[in-house]
């Protein structure tokens, strides 16, 4: 990767010289800089990282209409409306402070040879919420079966996009697809060659390319399932005095393979404060593999899951609040003892 960067980049010095002489020979544009690092997002699509330390809010950046147009005269436009006064097959635009654009380049009879949409990399983070501490994107799972979904939160102000995602193993190509629901902000994967009963030895590699008209931010990721998978919710059923806990119908099976440990947490709910099993705290907590747990009137049982196995997410609390006339006999019985 930085070699070939390297070369292109040698490549681009060379054309530079002849370049800069070429189109600005008047060196008009004289203190205007060649942008050092810029690179191809897509098919058709550059992106110059922005360093206005270095470069100022002006930088030049080169264009090719096509190594098979070389000599030609070329017919060059910005938004295929303005015409550049360049007329060769490789050009240098300049790109000022995150305005840029596509250049479409035409024969002298007009007829469409190319184009490459130039956009500018920023370093700010404003297109999605979030801080550096809390992260910007989250991923997560319900099981081990190799699909997970991803997480943001526009921000309202920028008109954001998603305008590539790049998804590989960490030292393979490895066979990962994933869907956008851009208005959701969330892209649905799935890795098809994942394997739930093999050690998962290399990670998963994504980045999210988000645009905002012609910026880009560049969001970089790395995970294994098994650091963001996150049970689904306990099913509590209660047969005679016993609180059964279920596993998730999502999670993972056979359930020996994949063992779960349950949190549970005995709460008294007050009407007047409610009976939230995240909020509430309570003296006794338990760490559980067992499924099945005594139960006492009067309380409320909060029930969440994390795998036993790794050290990710406890899935959401779940709740076994005590049926009214379970409830009330507790109180006859507190009644009577007063
Ligand atoms: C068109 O331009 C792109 C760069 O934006 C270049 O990779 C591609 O080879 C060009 N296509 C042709 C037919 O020259
Ligand atoms: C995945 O990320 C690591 C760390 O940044 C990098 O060294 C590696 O080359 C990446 N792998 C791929 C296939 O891009
Ligand atoms: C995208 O997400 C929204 C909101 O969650 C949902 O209503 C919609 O059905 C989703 N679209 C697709 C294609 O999944
Ligand atoms: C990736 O997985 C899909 C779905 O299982 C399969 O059709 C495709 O051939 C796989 N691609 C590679 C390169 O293995
Ligand atoms: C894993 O979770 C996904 C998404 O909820 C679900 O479609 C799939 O059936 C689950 N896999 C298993 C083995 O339960
Ligand atoms: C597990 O996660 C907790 C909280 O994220 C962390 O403090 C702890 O060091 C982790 N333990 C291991 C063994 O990774």
């Amino acid at each position: 990767m930085t070699g070939s960067y390297l070369l292109n980049y040698r490549e681009e010095m060379i054309f530079l010289v002849i370049g800069v002489l070429v189109v600005f020979p008047h060196a008009v544009e004289g203190s205007i800089k060649v942008a050092e690092s810029y690179w191809t997002l897509k098919e058709n699509e550059l992106v110059v990282d922005e360093d206005m330390d270095k470069y100022g809010s002006k930088v030049l950046v080169p264009l090719v209409c096509g190594e098979s147009f070389e000599g030609q005269e070329i017919i060059w436009k910005r938004d295929s409306r303005d015409k550049l006064p360049h007329k060769e097959n490789k050009i240098f635009v300049i790109v000022e402070e995150r305005q840029g654009g596509t250049y479409t380049c035409y024969s002298k009879e007009e007829k469409y040879l190319n184009h490459t949409l130039v956009l500018v990399q920023w370093r700010y983070r404003k297109i999605i919420k979030g801080t550096p501490e809390e992260g910007y994107i989250h991923c997560s799972t319900n099981n081990y079966s190799g699909f997970f979904q991803c997480f943001w939160t526009w921000d309202e102000r920028r008109a954001g996009k998603v305008e590539f995602i790049k998804i590989t193993r960490s030292h393979t190509a490895g066979n990962i697809s994933c869907s956008l629901n851009s208005s959701a902000g969330s892209i649905t994967c799935q890795d098809h060659a994942y394997c739930p009963y093999a050690e998962e030895i290399e990670r998963i590699n994504l980045t999210i390319y988000f645009r905002s008209n012609f910026v880009i931010e560049t969001y970089y990721l790395q995970f294994r399932i098994s650091d963001i998978v996150r049970p689904d919710m306990v099913h509590i059923n209660k047969k005679n005095n016993i609180l059964e806990l279920n596993y998730p119908e999502s999670w993972s099976t056979p359930f020996s393979y994949f063992p779960l440990t349950f949190q549970v947490k005995e709460i008294r709910c007050q009407k007047k404060r409610g009976c939230d099993c995240s909020i509430r705290r309570s003296s006794k907590v338990d760490l559980t593999q067992e499924q099945q747990w005594p139960f006492k009137k009067g309380v409320t049982v909060c029930v969440r899951a994390q795998d036993e196995l790794s050290n990710s997410s406890w899935g959401e609390w779940n709740q076994y609040k005590c049926k009214k006339e379970e409830c009330k006999r507790t109180n006859k019985k507190k009644d009577g003892l007063k």
